[in-house]
């Protein structure tokens, strides 16, 4: 059994790549910071379709936290009798509108460690732990190709998680390991407080189908991604928007 870590996979995109992934017979380890309950529902739901999760505490924005996680993981990988893993997904995230003249440091500081220094530093941690020919797959967002007013920290390091994904890719190929990055237009989850009514007919209307997307349109992509059917596709970033302002 292949098995994957999920951050952020307590809601939105990352429980949905959850299911996915456990669809496709993956064991699955999601990752929940401010709440449990989700990645409890999560991991029951998996486990309801005869598949195999867990649920481990971390907050993607805190690398001091980063070794007792990598022993966390240890602990639930021997449980299912593994040393290593297969798949890292670096999910986790939220987001922030505030045009750049009014953003502050603490602010820019927040985005920075969980869009780009957390998954820097957490695949690091992680990297002895990752099977050889395994994937890392960094959620990105259509926000680093279309320039989005309010959203300027977050998409420069989306942007700066774009390129880290192809150094991973050229550093981490003597192992056969690939990293690909997946960048998702605008999907109905809670991120940034959820699409309001205009918001949303304002983003399907800069959209070729017309529509923003579901959740388990990215988790779908994800597990696809991982599949071996997909092994040649390296270093790439995958926009997975339904043709946005194109
Ligand atoms: N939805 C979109 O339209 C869209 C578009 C482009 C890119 N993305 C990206 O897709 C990823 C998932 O977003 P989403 O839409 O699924 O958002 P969401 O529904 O708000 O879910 C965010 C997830 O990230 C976790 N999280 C937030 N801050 C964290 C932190 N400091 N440490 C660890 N986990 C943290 C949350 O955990 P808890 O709930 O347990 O706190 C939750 O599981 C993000 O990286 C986002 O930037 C989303």
């Amino acid at each position: 059994m292949k098995i994957v870590i999920i951050t952020g996979g307590s809601r939105g995109l990352g429980a949905s790549t959850a299911i996915e992934c456990a669809r496709s017979g993956m064991g699955v380890i999601v990752t929940y910071n401010d709440n449990p309950g989700k990645a409890d529902e999560v991991v029951g739901a998996v486990v309801a379709g005869g598949g195999t999760a867990a649920a481990l505490k971390l907050d993607v924005g805190d690398t001091g936290l980063f070794p007792a996680f990598r022993d966390a993981v240890v602990a639930q990988l021997t449980a299912w009798g593994r040393l290593d893993f297969d798949y890292l997904v670096n999910n986790a995230g939220y987001g922030l509108f505030n045009p750049i003249a009014k953003v502050t440091e603490a602010q820019f500081d927040g985005l920075l460690n969980v869009h780009l220094k957390g998954p820097f530093f957490l695949t690091q941690t992680l990297l002895p732990l990752i099977a050889d020919g395994g994937q890392i797959i960094n959620i990105t967002s259509a926000t680093t190709r279309v320039a989005t007013a309010g959203v300027a920290p977050y998409a420069a390091f989306k942007g700066g998680l774009e390129v880290l994904t192809r150094y991973m890719a050229k550093e981490f190929g003597e192992r056969g390991i690939r990293a690909n990055s997946i960048a998702p237009g605008a999907i109905r989850t809670e991120l940034g407080g959820g699409l309001n009514g205009e918001f949303e007919v304002m983003l399907a209307g800069q959209t070729a189908l017309g529509r923003v997307g579901e959740p388990e349109e990215i988790g779908s992509v994800v597990a696809s991604l991982l599949s071996t059917g997909n092994r040649w596709i390296n270093a790439q970033n995958i926009e997975v928007a339904g043709g946005y302002i194109i």
